[in-house]
């Protein structure tokens, strides 16, 4: 066991060895603190964890990479983030949870990126307005994107930088702009008709 350990460390260097270990150890911590993790979570740096009122659900190989953000606020009802298997969420990338976000597996979340359910405020004095965020499996979001309450984003969708979106996204789309709007579907997709922005 001494061996292997110091076999590790010779291998790897002391310094990235130690890293390693670290954004296991915040993953460990992170997962004590989940509804339900399925297996390792990694966290490269800081993490910001706010539950007001809410769960937490993790699946195995969970990546985060410093400073990102998850608020589960849950108002008037517990708030549930899920987060699937080998899924990554970029440097300083925020999720408000307000009601209910559920990401996939092995999509790539890249950083600066926002996903709000809610607004913060009511408009017009009306009640403020949850909507579920859906990001199916294998989804790319590039870097300051900003993903709006209700929106469901199909599998294999790519996001483009800086996108802001506030339609559904359709599997295989790659969407991108303030709106976002359909530019061509993903290589090897196939196309799936109907409108790609409701
Ligand atoms: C969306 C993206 C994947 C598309 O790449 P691509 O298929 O090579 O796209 P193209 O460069 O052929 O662009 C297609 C059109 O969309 C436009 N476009 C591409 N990306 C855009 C973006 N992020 N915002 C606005 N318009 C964009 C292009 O200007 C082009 O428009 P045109 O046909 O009128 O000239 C890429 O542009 C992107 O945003 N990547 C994200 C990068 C990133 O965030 N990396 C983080 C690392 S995890």
């Amino acid at each position: 066991m001494l061996m292997s350990t110091l076999d590790t460390f010779k291998r790897r260097g002391v310094r990235k060895t130690l890293a390693l270990t670290w954004a296991y150890v915040r993953g460990w911590r992170l997962s004590r603190k989940a509804a339900h993790a399925e297996g390792k979570t990694v966290v490269w740096g800081p993490l910001h964890l706010e539950n007001v009122n809410g769960s937490l659900c993790l699946g195995s190989g969970v990546l985060f990479f410093p400073n990102a953000k998850i608020f589960l606020l849950g108002y008037q009802q517990p708030a549930r983030l899920s987060i699937g298997s080998h899924t990554s969420i970029g440097h300083r990338t925020e999720l408000h949870v307000g009601r209910e976000i559920i990401i996939g597996s092995n999509c790539r979340i890249s950083w600066d990126c926002m996903l709000l359910d809610h607004d913060y405020h009511a408009l017009d004095g009306a009640e403020e307005i949850f909507k579920p965020i859906n990001v199916a499996d294998d989804v790319y979001i590039g870097c300051r994107a900003i993903i709006l309450k209700g929106v469901h984003i199909g599998r294999g969708a790519i996001v483009g930088a800086g996108a802001v979106v506030t339609r559904d996204v359709l599997p295989g789309a790659i969407v991108v702009g303030n709106p976002a709007k359909f530019v061509r579907w993903r290589a090897g997709k196939s196309q799936v008709s109907g409108p790609v922005l409701s």
